[in-house]
């Protein structure tokens, strides 16, 4: 008997339809030579739910996130929603995705691949083979803590203005220990080494941070390497010396910006996925969503030029995350290395020596017909 599957795809906006069509390709060839089944339902997120439900995510949506074995988003918003009102934006959207499925783990690696070295703007040297594994705590933090707002900031007579703008940097010691248990877990299959990233030296929630994370080493993955380090820090050392990371754990907010530097190092942000995993389901699958780490770049929207190798890796990951078919996804990622040694590139990969970039169409038929050909 196959496997059987079930997986929401959501599109989203600006160019997520164009790379998420590719990885329903890659989908199909999985089901037509690897023995496998997908029960695939397609349906709205961010401004396209907005434009067709005035919400950017429907009710009826998250009730099949949360009762499928995986969710696969493209990318959300443009900038035809910037004006709407901040509780029906795009971008709450995703995060009430994280959020209600309890996404706590959100796993973005930074892979160079060997024939994209030259892309960095850092030298060769400094990326080649580069493979490190951001951890980033996606549920709670500044982007979701209470009190939070923009209000009249009354009796301030000094105030020029008048007004006060409220977010809150807020972790409880259980929320930072689960995730801290991801990055070690992850780490003991790596090359067993955990970097942890706060700003303990100006925030009680950094302080906290830095307990809890060599509490749980200390008590439960003693044989893990860990240390701490400033998250500012951390963003220099980065672009320093990044081989010198295995496994960074951090939270929401510096997650956001440090693995936005760390893909960059690979040479575009559009070659690098993630997932986002929660706790495990009755069927012992872990509650996830796989995305690519770029957005929806409006501006190349619709033009068939946009990367679909970031959207197609966040699919390896659910096949080596959700379905436990780790062999499926190394084939799929080397899929995408040859094409890649071959010379195949989309615009954003193209270096100052030029040559002729193919389509978001071409670049999925060429991993097609790389996995075809097999090894
Ligand atoms: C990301 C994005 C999101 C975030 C936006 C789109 C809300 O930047 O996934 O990194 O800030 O988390
Ligand atoms: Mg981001």
């Amino acid at each position: 008997m196959s496997d059987q599957y079930s997986l929401l795809i959501l599109p989203g906006d600006g160019i997520g339809p164009e790379v998420m069509a590719e990885v329903v390709k890659v989908i199909g060839w999985f089901e037509s030579n690897r023995g496998m089944s997908f029960d695939v339902n397609q349906d709205l997120v961010g401004g396209a739910a907005y434009d067709a439900h005035g919400v950017p995510l429907a009710d009826a949506t998250m009730d099949k996130a949360q009762s499928v074995d995986a969710v696969l988003l493209g990318a959300v918003g443009g900038p035809k929603y910037d004006v709407l009102d901040f509780s029906v934006k795009p971008e709450r959207g995703l995060l009430r995705l994280r959020k209600e499925m309890d996404l706590f783990a959100n796993l973005r690696p930074a892979q160079c691949f060997d024939a994209l070295a030259d892309f960095s703007s850092l030298k060769r040297e400094v990326v080649a083979g580069l493979d490190i594994l951001i951890v980033r705590e996606l549920t709670s933090g500044v982007y979701f803590g209470e009190p939070r707002g923009i209000h009249a900031d009354d009796n301030n007579p000094d105030n020029e203005g008048g007004r006060v703008g409220i977010n809150t940097q807020r972790y409880t010691s259980g929320e930072i220990r689960r995730v801290a248990r991801s990055a070690f877990e992850l780490a003991r299959r790596r090359g067993n080494r955990v970097c942890s990233m706060e700003k303990a030296n100006v925030m009680e929630s950094g302080i906290l941070w830095r307990e809890e994370v060599q509490w749980v080493h200390d008590n439960e993955y003693p044989d893990v390497e860990l240390s701490h380090m400033y998250a500012d820090n951390g963003a220099m050392q980065l672009v320093r010396r990044p081989q010198q990371f295995d496994v960074i754990v951090t939270d929401n907010l510096f997650g956001d910006v440090l693995s936005d530097a760390a893909a960059m190092l690979t040479g575009s942000l559009g070659m690098l996925p993630s997932a986002s995993l929660g706790a495990k389901m009755a069927n012992g699958r872990p509650k996830a969503m796989y995305e690519p780490v770029h957005g929806s770049a409006p501006d190349i929207a619709g033009e068939g030029k946009a990367n679909p190798i970031a959207c197609i890796l966040s699919f390896a990951m659910a096949l080596r995350y959700s379905f436990d078919q780790g062999d499926a996804a190394a084939e799929l990622e080397r899929a995408v290395e040859r094409v890649l040694a071959k010379g195949v590139r989309t615009a954003d990969l193209m270096g100052p020596e030029g040559g002729t970039p193919v389509s978001t169409v071409q670049m999925g038929d060429h991993i097609i017909a790389a996995l075809s050909q097999g090894v």
